[in-house]
């Protein structure tokens, strides 16, 4: 039986194919949203005055609807897929598995409505107050229990490597949202956090720090685990790599979150541990990172036909990067020029837009065929189109934003012989602008190959069964 049509009888593909409609849906909402509050950056006048369209709100609407509502819908989707593949068996329950898609969608609406109008708790990446809180415990205790529960059942003798590191990211994200969620509530909308002063900054940063080793890291991981090798036709590089790595960073990951802290009232010892920990960090993310790319020895030729791979594979090297350059911020004379300045932006977006986002859109297009009947995507052209637009905006972007930091950095340190400051801070805000003017193009590139993917995925899934054949029109890339 082919992939296809064994898996419309045996498994759960409805929620898999709700999650990744969903993921390209908010994909486009949350790049946009980044497109109009980095046009906000240099001209404020766009938020019209309006205060739900203000730049304070906006930003963290971006980040929960890229992290949480893309990412979160992709990994949902993927994990769903990979444990049922994987394991041979259909989902343990598909209640629940509907559950968790209408239950997570609620949350973002929920974010999308309370986040405009200025219902905040404040803490970075968990800024949605209380009764929203309440249901994303409820919705991940049920994906929980259903991603689990399909392991137990499972058909096969082995737990494929995917799987360790997509429930590592499950049962760390349960502990780390309860941990830091933990609040009194004042009324239906207002909450005080239980923690105060730096117990409080250290409780947001172990959870903000995790949220990105284990949300959008970890989770990720399982998805490059599964989708590299099934692309690239190969098997892992090194499955005892893989092992190794999955405890290394799951062990090592936990202790860097004081590397956000560094010169606060956090003390100094916790400080220099986060950074230690961070730079051994460099060592399993990078032993990740050559095994995913290796698992094309012998197969490197694909890259120049494969569109899809080639986003996988440079998800990989964005992930690399990343992962040396988070090591080095993180020495604490380095921090002292990279933080508050855009250096630090251009960090998160190397590693949020080139290896998120893009080892996202790759599996995507992996999984939208098979999930929709079809032997292929419909426009291979279009992926191709897609994958330029996408590097190009993330290059465009990410260096605009290390120019941009390395030069805020200095000017803000810079001063004169008689130990006053050279530079004003809206002078350096001057210097910045053009550089914010590269960042929104970049971003114009990454979304509008958002929309050509949304384009090519309706018309996959629009066109008659297994009726998408190669053709010169769409073929080639
Ligand atoms: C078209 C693509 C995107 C654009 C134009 C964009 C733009 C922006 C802008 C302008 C900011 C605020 C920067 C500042 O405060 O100085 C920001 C912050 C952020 N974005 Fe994006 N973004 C994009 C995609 C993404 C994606 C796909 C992710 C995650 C998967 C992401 C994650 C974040 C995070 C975590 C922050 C907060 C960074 C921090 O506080 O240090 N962004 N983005
Ligand atoms: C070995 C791996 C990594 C290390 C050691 C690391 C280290 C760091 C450091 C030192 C900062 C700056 C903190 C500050 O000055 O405020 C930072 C910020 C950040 N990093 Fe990384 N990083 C790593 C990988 C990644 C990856 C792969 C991603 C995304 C997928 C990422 C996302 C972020 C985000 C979102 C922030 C901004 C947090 C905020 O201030 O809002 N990092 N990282």
């Amino acid at each position: 039986m082919s992939e296809t049509s064994q898996a419309q009888h045996d498994y759960n593909y409805k929620v898999v194919r709700q999650f990744t409609i969903m993921t390209v849906v908010w994909g486009i909402v949350g790049m946009s949203l980044g497109v109009l509050i980095a046009a906000q950056l240099f001209a404020p006048a766009l938020n019209f005055d309006i205060p739900w369209l203000t730049y304070s709100r906006l930003r963290p609407l971006h980040t929960n609807s890229v992290i949480f509502a893309f990412g979160g819908c992709a990994l949902f989707a993927a994990s769903y897929y990979i444990v049922q593949r994987t394991s041979q068996v259909r989902l343990f329950s598909d209640k629940l598995a509907a559950f968790t898609f209408w239950g997570w969608q609620a949350v973002i609406v929920s974010a999308v409505i309370t986040l405009p109008m200025g219902y905040t708790s404040s803490k970075e990446y968990a800024e949605l107050e209380w009764p929203i809180d309440i249901l994303i415990t409820l919705v991940w205790v049920a994906y929980c229990i259903n991603f689990f529960g399909t392991l137990v059942i499972r058909k096969t003798s082995h737990i494929y490597v995917a799987n360790w590191f997509l429930g590592a990211f499950m049962l760390t994200v349960a502990v780390l949202h309860i941990g830091n969620s933990m609040v009194v509530p004042v009324s239906f909308m207002k909450s005080y956090s239980i923690y105060a002063g730096a117990v409080d900054a250290m409780m947001q940063w172990w959870y903000g720090h995790n949220a990105v080793g284990f949300f959008l890291t970890a989770g990720f991981l399982g998805m490059m685990y599964y989708f590299v090798p099934k692309q690239a036709g190969r098997p892992v590089y090194s499955y005892r790599l893989s092992i190794v790595h999955f405890w290394a960073l799951i062990s090592l990951y936990i202790w860097a979150g004081p590397h956000h802290l560094h010169y606060t009232a956090l003390p100094d010892w916790t400080q220099s541990l986060g950074m230690a920990m961070s730079i051994i960090l460099f060592v399993p993310s990078w032993g990740g990172m050559i095994n995913g790319i290796m698992t094309l020895s012998g197969a490197w030729h694909k890259l120049r036909t494969d569109p899809i791979l080639r986003f996988l594979i440079v998800s990989l090297s964005f992930y690399g990067m990343s992962t040396f350059e988070g090591p080095m911020m993180a020495i604490k004379t380095v921090n002292a020029l990279s933080h508050y300045t855009d250096w630090t932006i251009g960090h998160v977006h190397s590693g949020a837009l080139g290896w998120v986002a893009m080892v996202t859109i790759g599996s995507m297009y992996h999984l939208v065929p098979i999930l929709f009947g079809q032997p292929k995507m419909y426009s291979t052209k279009l992926i191709n189109i897609h994958f330029w637009l996408a590097t190009i905006g993330v290059v465009l972007y990410i260096v605009a934003m290390w120019m941009s930091g390395v030069l805020q950095g200095l000017m803000w340190r810079a001063v004169n012989a008689d130990g006053t400051l050279t530079y004003s801070f809206v002078e350096s805000l001057e210097a910045s602008k053009p550089f914010y003017i590269v960042r929104f193009i970049g971003g114009l590139f990454v979304v509008t190959g958002m929309f050509i993917m949304a384009y090519n995925c309706y018309r996959t899934i629009n066109a008659p069964k297994e009726s998408i054949v190669d053709n010169p029109a769409t073929a080639g890339a």
